[in-house]
């Protein structure tokens, strides 16, 4: 197709920005890339709210779905994203109606994608989605196009933005948790309830059931996911792992174990060596293992409105030029219902923070619980003599791989003791 005549519901960060630049590029992506993209009608909820751009030159459509349906547009473009609702009905309206769809919409794909895709492969339509995941990072279009044939071993990454921001903060300005979000919502990075997604962990859950699916060919189930999020973290945990080399980050990370999917979204450990830790205040990074490739690491903007719409428009350019679209990397009809891989059976190096009284006897006496579950400990942090803010006072103990029932287990018989004043806090250790 040299022209794409384009209906966009939902003028919000992304939609604005969509529209800024086509305006502004027009004739660079007809000499450029021989298409015109025809931006032909427009929707929100509000007609007279200010906008960045002037609504007059377009076809206001107060009902998204009368867009959805007419004939004047070959592609709809969804940027309202409720994670059902108006968000479901455009989409499918559009699709039943022969239209392309390109949305950003994370949370609908990963919880309701499965019927959609469905419906765009029988109409042999385009569902594309690489705003979804990490903002301007071209993650869906590598994994899809670029690495198809190269078996994935694992996906790891920080997916994110507004918890990497709060959690960088944390650490270089000595912050705690509740005054960095109430700076991350002053600044517009997250609302009230934007924020329930994005420190709870689902925001991330939710990119990494599509970036499993593509990998994996799991069927997209958001239920596979073991989702933690970051409002536990203490400024003082932060501090403690910064002296043993490492950064506290929201990490998710997809593979298969045997024939069940591992998805799991939590805060972790990573070392300063990692190039993950280095990815600071909002930007995403993904890492990609693969038969062929050691480590594939993508970095870059994770959100908002610019980054965002280069997506789009990359979607947008990619169906202009294709007659078949493969929206999965996988056949529909291929994809599997992994078996869920249990929180218990997962292996990791941990970190942990034990409150205890400060008395002779005490770190033996721990560490001999270790020794009596055969979990190996890797380091004991030495606090300075002086160490007397905290009563009672912190034993940080780091361990080599353990199977996570198996610590769980050393943990309550620790908890019992009567020396040991809080629950225990556990972190795992990002170890690639
Ligand atoms: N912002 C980002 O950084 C980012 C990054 C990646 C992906 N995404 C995804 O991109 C999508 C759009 O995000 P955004 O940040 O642009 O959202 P936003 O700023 O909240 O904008 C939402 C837009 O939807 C419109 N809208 C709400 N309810 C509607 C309804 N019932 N009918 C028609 N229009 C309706 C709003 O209209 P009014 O303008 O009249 O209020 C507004 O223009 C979401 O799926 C989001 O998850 C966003």
């Amino acid at each position: 197709m040299d022209k794409l005549n384009i209906g966009i519901a939902g003028l919000g960060n992304v939609g604005s920005a969509l529209i800024e630049t086509i305006e502004e590029n027009k004739i660079y992506f007809l000499d450029k890339a021989g298409v015109e993209f025809n931006i032909v009608g427009i929707s929100a909820k509000t007609k007279n709210k200010k906008r960045n751009f002037n609504i007059s030159n377009y076809n206001w459509y107060d009902d998204p779905i009368e867009m959805s349906k007419n004939d004047d547009f070959n592609v709809i473009v969804e940027l309202i994203g409720e994670e059902r609702g108006i968000s479901y009905e455009i989409i499918q309206t559009a699709l039943k109606n022969n239209k392309h769809v390109v949305t950003g919409n994370k949370a609908l794909i990963a919880n309701h994608g499965k019927e959609l895709f469905k419906l765009a492969s029988f109409h042999s339509l385009a569902l594309s989605y690489e705003a979804a995941v990490a903002g301007g990072i071209p993650i869906i279009k590598t994994i899809k196009n670029s690495i198809k044939l190269d078996k994935i071993k694992k996906i790891s990454g920080i997916l994110n933005g507004t918890t990497n921001y709060i959690l960088t903060k944390m650490q270089q300005d000595n912050m705690t948790f509740d005054d960095v979000l109430k700076i991350a919502k002053d600044k517009g990075f997250t609302s009230d309830q934007e924020s329930k997604l994005d420190i709870g962990g689902y925001d991330a859950a939710h990119k990494l059931t599509i970036l499993s699916t593509l990998c994996f060919g799991s069927n997209l189930t958001f239920t596979n996911n073991h989702v933690e999020g970051i409002s536990n973290i203490k400024i003082e945990d932060i501090n403690f792992v910064k002296k043993l080399g490492y950064k506290i980050k929201l990490i998710s990370e997809s593979c298969l174990i045997g024939n069940k999917i591992s998805n799991f979204t939590s805060p972790k450990l990573v070392s300063i060596d990692n190039p993950l830790a280095s990815v600071d205040n909002a930007l995403n990074a993904i890492n990609i293992e693969t038969h062929h490739l050691e480590n594939l690491f993508l970095e870059g903007e994770g959100a908002g409105g610019k980054p965002t719409a280069s997506s789009v428009l990359s979607d947008l350019y990619d169906i202009s030029q294709n007659e078949k679209f493969d929206n999965l990397g996988f056949k529909i009809d291929n994809l599997q219902n992994f078996e869920k891989y249990s929180a218990e059976n997962a292996i990791n190096s941990y970190y942990l923070r034990i409150m205890t009284v400060d008395k002779p006897g005490v770190l033996s006496s721990i560490t001999n619980n270790f020794s009596d579950f055969e979990i190996s400990v890797k380091n004991i942090l030495q606090l300075p003599e002086n160490y007397e803010s905290i009563k009672p006072i912190p034993i940080i103990i780091t361990t080599h791989n353990v199977q996570k029932e198996k610590l769980s287990n050393v943990i309550n018989k620790i908890e019992s003791l009567e020396f040991v004043k809080e629950k225990i806090t556990v972190l795992p250790i990002h170890d690639n």
